[in-house]
This record gives structure tokens, sequence and C-alpha cells, in this order.
């Protein structure tokens, strides 16, 4: 069994990844940390919430952090939709999460149970790095942390050189990043590579006709509209899904050890993933990167779990 504590800014893909844990009998989540990001905190937690209660869970959720460390929120509405479920009218209001803060959850949580549980964090990281300010020591508690975040060898989604995880908040990033922790990081272009869905694709993954399935192809309405129109991909693609996968199952990935630093600041470098490839900084490696995960194993893994 493993155990994991997954943070997220609960958006279409997030809730993808939730699923996938939420229904995979090999993983039990321990708690959903929820902090600012593609949308709002408090629709973060909303949506978090009714994907728990899609799989009927009692995984509880804890709302943490409402703005990046220091800077204010620029969030991602015009990618996943104001609500960021794809605005199909789903009900999301009135949940309440549990009494608690994320940020003492999360420390809590890894310190009660030392390289015990993994952290997933497919969000930026406020929360992870408020939560290592708090206790430095839980970078050694934490048995490994998957990170979606950075463009890897690829691009950025939001500036040509910022994926949206890092960009948001990235002196969270870079906090974390030089903490110290375990950490495997799965860039955005994993999912630009293999983790794209044609309508074609869509519709194969529809019709599992699960309400799993329909639900998480459905909420991708307005991330398929910005896929084909702005980032010029097939369809939407799933960057939480595919890093979920990972956690769920390292062997799917090669990675390659290196260090990894962040950019800070406002220029046009802002939260762009820095990767000593040819090993020339004389740091040493700190994040395994992920290099490559084979789409189909990747869409095998999410079939499953959808059923
Ligand atoms: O760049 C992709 C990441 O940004 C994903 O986590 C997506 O949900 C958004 O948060
Ligand atoms: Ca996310």
């Amino acid at each position: 069994m493993q155990h994991m504590l997954i943070d997220t800014d609960t958006a279409s893909d997030d809730a993808v990844a939730l699923v996938m844990a939420l229904r995979d009998p090999e993983v039990t989540v321990e708690a959903i940390t929820v902090v600012a990001g593609n949308v709002p905190l408090h629709q973060a937690v909303q949506n978090a919430l009714f994907t728990v209660e899609l799989c009927e869970s009692d995984v509880p959720v804890y709302a943490g952090l409402a703005a990046p460390m220091m800077r204010v929120l620029e969030s991602a509405e015009k990618v996943h939709g104001s609500d960021g479920m794809g605005e199909i009218g789903l009900d999301l209001t009135g949940r309440v999460p549990a009494p608690g803060r994320a940020v003492d959850v999360m420390v809590e949580t890894f310190l009660a149970d030392p390289g015990a549980i993994d952290l997933v964090t497919i969000g930026p990281l406020t929360n992870v790095a408020a939560a290592l300010l708090r206790a430095p020591e839980m970078a050694g508690a934490v048995k490994n942390c998957y990170i979606m975040g950075g463009t890897g060898a690829g691009t950025g989604n939001v500036t040509p050189l910022g994926e949206f995880n890092f960009w948001c908040d990235p002196e969270a990033a870079k906090l974390v990043l030089r903490s110290g922790m375990a950490m495997t990081m799965i860039g955005w272009d994993i999912s630009v590579a293999s983790a794209t869905f044609d309508p074609a694709q869509a519709g194969e993954l529809r019709s599992i006709g699960t309400p799993y399935a329909e639900f998480c192809v459905d909420i991708q309405a307005v991330l398929n509209d910005f896929a084909l129109k702005e980032t010029n991909l097939p369809g939407f693609d799933f960057p939480d899904p595919i890093a979920m996968a990972v956690a769920i199952d390292p062997s799917i990935a090669e990675t390659s050890h290196r260090f990894v630093d962040v950019e800070i600041g406002d220029g046009q470098a802002r939260g762009h993933d820095i990767v000593d490839w040819l090993e020339v900084t004389g740091h040493d490696p700190n994040v395994h990167v992920v290099t490559h995960v084979d789409r189909q194993v990747f869409v095998n893994m999410l079939t499953e779990r959808l059923r």
C-alpha cells in the first residue's frame, strides 16, 4: 500500500489526478491540501471536495494558502474555466473542508510517520514551501516528493520559459528545490509528449462509460479549447494525471538525476526551471527529472482507474 498526501490547485486536470489516486486500491491518500493557483483558493477547495464526493471518499480536504509567497495570485481561469472545471454547470458550492490549516496538516502528517508517505504536488508550491519554512525537518520525513512543474526539456506554457506551477510562485519553487527533499520532477514537456488527447482519444476515454470517465473528460471543455487555440496541442493535455501516474508507479518513467534551480524575479525567465543537463554548474544533483513516459502505459493506468 502506497501512502500519499496530495497538494493541489484543483482545476480540471488536477481533478483527474485526484480520481486516479482516490480510486486506486493500492493507494491511501492521507489528506488533500489545497493551494491557490489555477483558480482562487475557495474555488479550488470546492473543486477538490466535489471530486472527493464523486469518488465516495472520506479523505479530508484542507484549505491552504490563498496567494503566492511574495506575489499576488495570477490565476488561470482562461485555461480551465471560470470555475476551473470546464464551466459545464457542476454544483461546485457549499461543501465544507476539514477544519485546520493545510500547512499544519502537511507538517504533522509527515513528521508523524517519517519516510512512509509520499508528497504529490500538482499545483504551485506555496503550501509546501510554507511547511518547509515552518518545519525544515519535514524535508527528511517525506518519502519522495513528486512535483508536477517546470518545463523539463521543453517550453513554458504561460511564457516561453515559464510553466504555470513554477511561474505562479517561483519563490516557493526555488525554496522547495533547495530543501533537500527527495524529489522527482514531471515537467510539462512530459504532458505534451505523452498525455495529450485529441477528440478521438478523448472519446475513447469517455466511452469507458463510468461517471468517473465522463466527469474526467467533460470537465476539460475549456482546457480543450485553450489547447487547440493557444498551446497548439491536438486537444486537452493531462500534466497532473501523468505526474500522478509516475507517483503511483515510478517504474514507468525514465529519469535523469540533475541539479535544478528556478529563476525568480519578474523578467522573461520568471519561474523557469534551470536544469543542469551537462553538469556544468558544479552543484550536486537534487532532482530526478523525468525524461520519458510511454503514452500507452499512462493511458492504460488512467483507464484502469476510471473504470
Ligand atoms: O502547467 C500545468 C500545471 O498548471 C498543472 O498543474 C495545471 O493544473 C496547472 O496548475
Ligand atoms: Ca494543477
